[in-house]
């Protein structure tokens, strides 16, 4: 059986690049998303790249969609990343928990009763409660969840049914919990801003204002992907949940990065309000189970970042609104 990839939330920011790595690695890829709007993987993939991928516009709250989607396509592997981000979920907290909680039922109750053996999934650095919850450091990898949003309470129920979908009907999960991901196609949700200025450095504005501080973990979007596909492709033995590492870095280090990247900008942050989470995570764990752990360095990642929203300015696939 060939293998075919169901990626749900396929149009996101995560979602796209999951696309174009499948896609370059020659594998059979299911975009399954509620939007049919392609703006995000045009920066990555050229039409003729795009008609590799089977594109479906579907609704994650719809039970037949989503085992329509699973069945009629042959899927073999399914990375369900589809959900609604903090914001949307503190604005509209039944479609949040429709979305990110029946949804992910939903990926679950369909993988059984296609009779697939493992779900890929994304949960969030959010299932964690503020710093002085924890010793100081980084975040063990078993330290307990004490979400503090709506969303991240979603986030919580989704690993819980997970558990209980491999208690009850033997199916394997990983679920990875990302912390702050950057890179071309970030644009929504509350830690966007790091990108938005790699956008403004690209544009060659004179200035951008990141409305938080403190440290945290950025992961390049490109490494997010593969990590999700790895997740996918390697089942263990049972409901796993990893977080995710990098160095954890001050954003108003991102802020001199890109400033020395490109010089023309003048970054800001907040730098004392920093985001509601501990500083970090340990990835031990992660590093224990999967062969491949993807961790391009943030220098890199940021220049890459802004060498690739050049490109998009320049043809006109991007434009900036400023800050
Ligand atoms: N971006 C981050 O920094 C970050 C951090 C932690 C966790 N995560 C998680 O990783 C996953 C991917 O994040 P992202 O940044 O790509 O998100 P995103 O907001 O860019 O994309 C989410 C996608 O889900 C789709 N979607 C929304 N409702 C849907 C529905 N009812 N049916 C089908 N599709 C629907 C949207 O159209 C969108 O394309 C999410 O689960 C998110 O919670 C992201």
């Amino acid at each position: 059986m060939t293998a075919t990839y169901l990626v749900t939330g396929a149009l996101g920011c995560v979602g796209v690049w999951t696309l174009m790595h499948l896609t370059r690695q020659g594998k059979r890829a299911v975009s399954f998303d509620i939007s049919e709007n392609r703006r995000r993987l045009d920066l990555l993939m050229t039409p003729q790249e795009q008609a590799a991928i089977t594109f479906l516009r579907g609704d994650l709250t719809d039970f037949a969609q989503v085992l329509g989607a699973v069945e009629a396509h042959g899927v073999t592997h399914i990375i369900h990343l589809g959900a609604l981000q903090v914001p949307f979920c503190k604005a509209d907290p039944v479609m949040g928990s429709r979305v990110n909680v029946t949804g992910t039922v939903n990926i679950f109750e369909a993988a059984r009763r296609a009779g697939l053996k493992h779900v890929a999934y994304a949960s969030s650095i959010a299932v964690y409660g503020p710093p002085d919850r924890y010793p100081p450091g980084l975040l063990a990898h078993d330290a307990p969840f004490d979400p503090r949003t709506l969303y991240g309470v979603y986030k919580v129920a989704n690993e819980g049914a997970a558990r209980i979908y491999w208690q009850d009907h033997g199916i394997t999960s990983t679920v990875l919990r990302p912390y702050t991901v950057y890179g071309v196609a970030r644009d929504q949700g509350l830690t966007s801003t790091p990108t938005q200025a790699m956008l403004a450095a690209a544009a060659g504005a004179g200035s951008y204002h990141i409305g938080f501080g403190g440290k945290q973990q950025l992961h390049f979007v490109s490494d997010t992907a593969l990590q999700f596909i790895e997740a996918a492709e390697q089942p263990l033995d049972g409901a796993y949940g990893f977080n995710l590492g990098a160095p954890p870095v001050a954003i108003a280090e991102v802020a001199a990065l890109i400033e020395q990247i490109r010089p023309g900008i003048r970054v800001t942050c907040d730098a004392d309000k920093p985001l509601p989470f501990p500083e970090g995570c340990d990835d031990a764990e992660l590093k224990r189970h999967f062969k491949n752990v993807y961790g391009t360095p943030l220098a890199e990642g940021v220049r890459q970042t802004i060498e690739h929203f050049e490109t998009c300015l320049a043809d006109g696939r991007l434009s900036f609104e400023g800050s």
